[in-house]
């Protein structure tokens, strides 16, 4: 990702890669997840993003190939998967080994790496933010995407009734996943109302700006609004901190006031000590069949700039997973 722009700035370039120092692991990339936040990203919006040059990819799943001193010879061959940030839509990555977690065998590693970044926020979101329970009520906004699949899956594992905000025409997709879609561009407080008529326990919001107001207002007496991005000011200007200082705000004058609702920002790495556990108990479930990946799309690292497009345009429902050239010709 050279400079600010659209997908059509991305450059592929050649680089040799150092060997893993003491304590690093080189590995050989087979599956990076593309996000909404690489589409923020490119538009210079994301939440604590690099400068320009960055190589993008948030996160991955990959086999060990060589490992650094200090390291357990034990890891070579094994499939792990981490949280990068930036960095991971490349062949090969060096990593630290702390950062790693071991990836259950027979998992596809494009099903599996949904559940990276996906799967540890909604995880978190849903049982260390929200602390959903049996018999509960939340609203996921963006139900068909990349976090939201998880979240409906994960609420509903929880015990919990679903309404999922989407495109009208992903609602059969959204019902399928087990939530009562609602579409975001009707009056959404209203048709929640409908649902249910006291207000549900949780909501999940990365939308942001004004509707957040409608999001915390949603709420009944001990609910909790969650939120985690600011999807709804892509074509805003300036630097990135700029639409989050509204949401601080507003997360911090609610509190301040109890009316027996709170609000709280939440960011994947919040609970850093907690991230490899909640990712391996995430995984599990994906082994154990308890939730599905929808890992929908899945195109080759050559094509990153076109799964890019593909995503920001709307047209993808679930998760966009960039492969190596070898497995895309495979399964296409
Ligand atoms: N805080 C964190 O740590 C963290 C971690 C991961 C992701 N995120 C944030 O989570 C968001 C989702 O990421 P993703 O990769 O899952 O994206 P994605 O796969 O592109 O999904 C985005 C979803 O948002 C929906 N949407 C678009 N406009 C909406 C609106 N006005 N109201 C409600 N929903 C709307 C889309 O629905 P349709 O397709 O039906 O239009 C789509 O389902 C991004 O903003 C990202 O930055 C934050």
């Amino acid at each position: 990702m050279p400079r600010e722009g659209g997908p059509g700035v991305l450059e592929a370039h050649r680089r040799d890669l150092p060997s893993p120092e003491p304590g690093q692991v080189t590995v050989r990339v087979e599956a990076a997840g593309v996000a909404f936040s690489e589409v923020q990203m490119l538009k210079g919006r994301y939440f604590g993003q690099p400068k320009f040059p960055f190589v993008p990819g948030y996160d991955l799943v990959s086999e060990v190939e060589e490992v650094g001193e200090g390291v357990d010879d034990g890891l070579l061959g094994a499939r792990v998967a981490a949280l990068t940030e930036t960095g991971s839509w490349a062949d090969r990555v060096v990593l630290d080994a702390k950062d790693v977690t071991p990836v259950p065998a027979g998992l596809d590693p494009a099903d599996a790496v949904s559940a990276v970044t996906n799967g540890v926020t909604a995880w978190q979101m849903i049982h260390r933010a929200a602390r959903v329970r049996p018999g509960q009520t939340v609203l996921v906004h963006g139900a068909s995407g990349g976090v939201g699949t998880l979240l409906v899956q994960l609420a509903r594992l929880a015990g919990a009734e679903v309404i999922g905000t989407a495109s009208a025409r992903k609602h059969e997709y959204v019902r399928a996943l087990g939530a009562t879609p609602v579409d975001y561009r009707d009056d959404v407080p209203a048709r929640v109302r409908e649902v249910s008529p006291e207000g549900v326990d949780a909501v999940f919001d990365h939308v942001g700006g004004p509707g957040l107001v409608d999001s915390y207002r949603m709420l009944r007496r001990g609910g909790t609004l969650v939120t985690y991005g600011s999807a709804s000011t892509l074509s805003g200007t300036g630097h990135w901190i700029k639409p989050y200082l509204p949401i601080f705000a507003r997360v911090l004058r609610w509190n301040a006031t109890p009316d027996g609702r709170r609000a709280t920002f939440y960011y994947v790495r919040r609970w850093p000590k907690l991230f490899r556990e909640d990712l391996a108990t995430v995984l599990s479930l994906l082994a154990g069949r308890k939730i599905e990946a929808h890992a929908s799309t899945r195109m080759p690292l050559g094509k990153a700039a076109e799964a890019l497009e593909f995503l920001a345009s709307g047209r993808a429902s679930g998760k966009v997973v960039l492969v190596p050239e070898s497995d895309a010709r495979q399964s296409s």
